[in-house]
């Protein structure tokens, strides 16, 4: 028997192994999201505390987190210091009318000392924000209004619209899939009317040179080049995936991994974008929340004090390479795909075993998704033996 929930289907193991949160998921979907916008209906578990690097769900198992949650726990979850520094700033109010705070000013500061060819910094509190914003300060810097896309970007309008499967009514933003000439042949005819070209790096699948095309063509055609690193600003290391690929970006937006979980986002920016924030608006309440700027601050030092980066890009080659060698040893079709911190399974065949492995995973402990990136937290890379017993104990029974 299969147990339905909003179209989605439990086995009876499922509902043996999790009462609570297969009841939970029930009561969820009649008031509250849907399965599209709840990881697609492809999980039996609810998840409801962590801990460094284990999560635990509403039934009382316990995982290694291979998500860090969608990469925003860069150290770990409920990380002690964090929370120290959290706690200290609900307790002392969490929002005030006023300028910019003290620990807004030390964030501006820690972020351009990050980020060292910047010249202003603008804080929200999701990477959907930072990026629409960074959209806006372009189109007011270069006076154009078309955006050029690549890759995710979050749920604003103006993305989706170039995104065919969520069509909105286009207005201004094309997504582009293609190398740099196809770039190059888009601004050839209209460059008058672009004023951005907006581009998510993925480091796994291409190489610096591809995006420093990218950085380059834009520039040569007048429009203004985002480097959205929401995910790759803080995992990637002090510079963000801009440093290590040797980019000129006019303005980058970073997000995960800056607040270890707290809702807080940025755009660094310079010249004329830095400026064009006199004539725009971007704006909103909850950029004086201090809990979040807290939680910013002593990420970011603590990032830095324990080489974070360095450690999580060592852990994520590591169990990369253990990974390969399971998959060859066991005959399992996938490929692993990684730039160092996270990394990505790709199928080889159409055998489904890429669903079976995160199913069998949940069952033994390893909480990750095979459609999504894998990110390696700071506390995770402290576990990454028990999380290889795990994923052999697994594989076997695939
Ligand atoms: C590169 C990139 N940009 C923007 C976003 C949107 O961020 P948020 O979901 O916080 O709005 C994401 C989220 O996954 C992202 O990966």
């Amino acid at each position: 028997m299969t147990t339905h929930v909003d179209g989605i289907g439990f086995t009876d193991d499922d509902a043996a192994r999790w009462p609570r949160s297969i009841r939970h998921i029930e009561e969820a979907h009649t008031i509250t999201t849907s399965h599209r916008t709840d990881l697609e209906g492809r999980y039996p578990c609810v998840m409801t505390h962590g801990s460094g690097a284990v999560i635990t769900d509403l039934d009382d198992h316990d995982y290694l987190d291979l998500t860090s949650a969608f990469g925003a726990v860069l150290v770990g979850h409920a990380e002690p210091a964090v929370v120290e520094a959290v706690t200290a700033a609900a307790a002392s109010g969490n929002l005030f009318y006023t300028s910019a705070s003290p620990r807004r000013l030390e964030l501006a500061q820690a972020l351009l000392h990050w980020f060292p060819w910047g010249s202003r910094v603008l804080c929200f509190k999701t990477g959907s924000c930072a990026v629409t914003a960074a959209v806006r300060l372009a189109q007011h810097a270069t006076g154009r209004q078309g955006v050029l896309t690549y890759g995710y970007h979050g749920w604003h309008d103006w993305h989706l619209e170039a995104v065919p499967e969520y069509r909105l009514f286009p207005s201004y933003a094309t997504g582009l899939d293609g190398g740099p000439e196809e770039l190059r042949e888009v601004l050839r005819r209209r460059a008058d009317q672009i004023g951005a070209v907006v581009v998510t790096p993925l480091p796994h699948r291409y190489p610096p040179e591809h995006y420093q095309d990218l950085n380059r063509i834009a520039h040569e055609h007048g429009c203004a080049f985002v480097l959205d690193e929401v995910k790759t600003g803080i995992r990637a290391g002090a510079g963000g995936y801009t440093a290590r690929a040797g980019l000129n970006p006019d303005a980058v937006t970073v997000s995960k991994g800056l607040g270890n979980g707290f809702p807080i986002s940025a755009v660094v920016c310079r010249g004329e974008m830095a400026l064009a924030h006199h004539r725009s608006h971007v704006w909103n309440t909850y950029q004086h929340e201090q809990t979040a700027l807290a939680a910013a601050l002593t990420t970011l030092d603590l990032t830095q004090r324990w080489d974070v980066p360095g450690t999580v890009a060592a852990a994520g080659e590591w169990v990369v390479d253990q990974l390969r060698g399971l998959f060859t040893e066991h005959g399992i079709p996938l490929e692993l795909v990684g730039w160092g911190p996270s990394f990505e399974l790709d199928e080889t065949d159409d055998s489904g075993v890429r669903e079976r492995l995160q199913q069998t995973l949940l069952r033994h402990g390893v909480f990750c998704d095979v459609e999504d990136d894998f990110n390696i937290s700071y506390r995770l890379a402290e576990q990454t033996e028990v999380l290889m017993e795990r994923f052999t104990a697994a594989v076997r029974k695939l």
